[in-house]
C-alpha cells in the first residue's frame, strides 16, 4: 500500500481578502513523483510553499487546515521552521545558486550546522553525485558556482537540497528555463532519486508530467479538482475542467 507523506486536510489560504486555497485535501505518497499541473495562477507554487511554512513570510497571509509531515502537524507551534525546510526541501524555476563556490554552495546547510570538515567533504561529494554534476565540476569545486550554465546550476541546486538529506524535494517548474538537453537530464534524474525521496513538481510542461509521474494533481482557481494515478488521470479524467486542460483547451 502506498503511504502518504504530506496530506492536506481542509487547507485554506488567503493573501488578504484573496482566497487562494479552498479546502484543498491531498496526500502527496511516499517515495513517488506526484505532479502539480493547472494553469497559471490557480494556487501550484502557494501549495507548495505551504508545506514548508514559506508563507509565513508573507504577512498578509493566512491559513487555516492541517498539513501533516508523515505523523507531525507541521503548523503547530511547537514545532521547528529551520527543520521542517531541511526535511523538506525546494528548488525553484530559476536556477538560484548563493554567490559562492560550487563547493560552498553544497556545503553551506552542515557549515552552519558545525559539521566537521571531514564528513562536509563527504557529503559534498555524494550529494554532487546524486545529482549527476560530480564529473562536471570535481576538479573545479572553487569555482563560482555563476561559471557553471544554467542546467548546472540547477543541479547544483538540487545537490544543495540533497545535501540536508530532505524527506521530500518540492520542484517548482525546475526546467521550465532550461533548455531540452538540460531538461531532459532534471527529468531522468527526478526519477532516479525517486528512489530515496519524496518528489512533488509543478509543471506546465503536460508531457513531463506525463512521462515522469507516477500521480497528478490537477489544481483550477485554487482548489484540487482531480488527484489519481498519472496513467488514469491522462487517460480517463474523471473532471471535465481536467480533460480540457490536458487537451491544451486553456492554459
Ligand atoms: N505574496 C502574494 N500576495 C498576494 N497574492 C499573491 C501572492 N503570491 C501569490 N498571490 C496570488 O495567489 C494566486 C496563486 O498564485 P500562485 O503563485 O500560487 O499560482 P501558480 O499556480 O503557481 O501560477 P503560475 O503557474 O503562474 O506560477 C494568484 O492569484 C496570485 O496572484
Ligand atoms: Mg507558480
Amino acid at each position: 500500500m502506498v503511504k502518504a507523506h504530506i496530506q492536506t486536510k481542509d487547507l485554506n489560504l488567503w493573501f488578504g481578502k484573496k482566497h487562494v486555497l479552498q479546502d484543498v485535501s491531498i496526500s502527496v505518497y511516499d517515495k513517488k513523483i506526484t505532479a502539480l499541473i493547472g494553469p497559471s495562477g490557480c494556487g501550484k507554487s502557494t501549495l507548495l510553499r505551504s508545506f514548508n511554512r514559506m508563507n509565513d513570510l508573507i504577512p498578509e497571509a493566512k491559513i487555516t487546515g492541517k498539513v501533516m509531515l508523515s505523523d507531525q502537524d507541521i503548523y503547530a507551534s511547537k514545532n521547528d521552521i529551520s527543520t521542517i525546510r531541511s526535511q523538506v526541501g525546494m528548488v525553484f524555476q530559476r536556477p538560484n545558486p548563493f554567490p559562492k563556490s560550487i563547493y560552498k554552495n553544497v556545503a553551506f546547510g552542515l557549515e552552519i550546522r558545525g559539521e566537521k570538515k571531514s564528513i562536509i567533504n563527504e557529503v559534498v561529494e555524494k550529494s554532487l553525485k546524486s545529482a549527476w554534476l560530480w564529473d562536471e565540476v570535481k576538479d573545479r569545486l572553487n569555482d563560482s558556482a555563476f561559471s557553471l550554465s544554467g542546467g548546472q546550476q540547477q543541479r547544483l541546486c538540487i545537490a544543495r537540497a540533497l545535501a540536508n538529506d530532505p524527506e521530500i524535494i518540492l520542484f517548482d517548474e525546475p526546467t521550465s528555463a532550461l533548455d531540452p538537453q538540460s531538461t531532459a537530464k532534471i527529468e531522468e534524474l527526478c526519477i532516479e532519486l525517486r528512489n530515496q525521496v519524496t518528489i512533488l513538481i509543478v509543471t506546465h510542461n503536460i508531457a513531463q508530467a506525463g512521462r515522469i509521474s507516477d500521480y497528478t494533481a490537477f489544481m483550477y482557481l485554487g482548489e484540487l479538482m482531480e488527484f489519481g494515478e498519472t496513467k488514469k488521470v491522462f487517460t480517463v479524467p474523471e473532471n471535465k475542467k481536467t480533460e480540457a486542460y490536458l487537451n491544451g483547451v486553456f492554459g
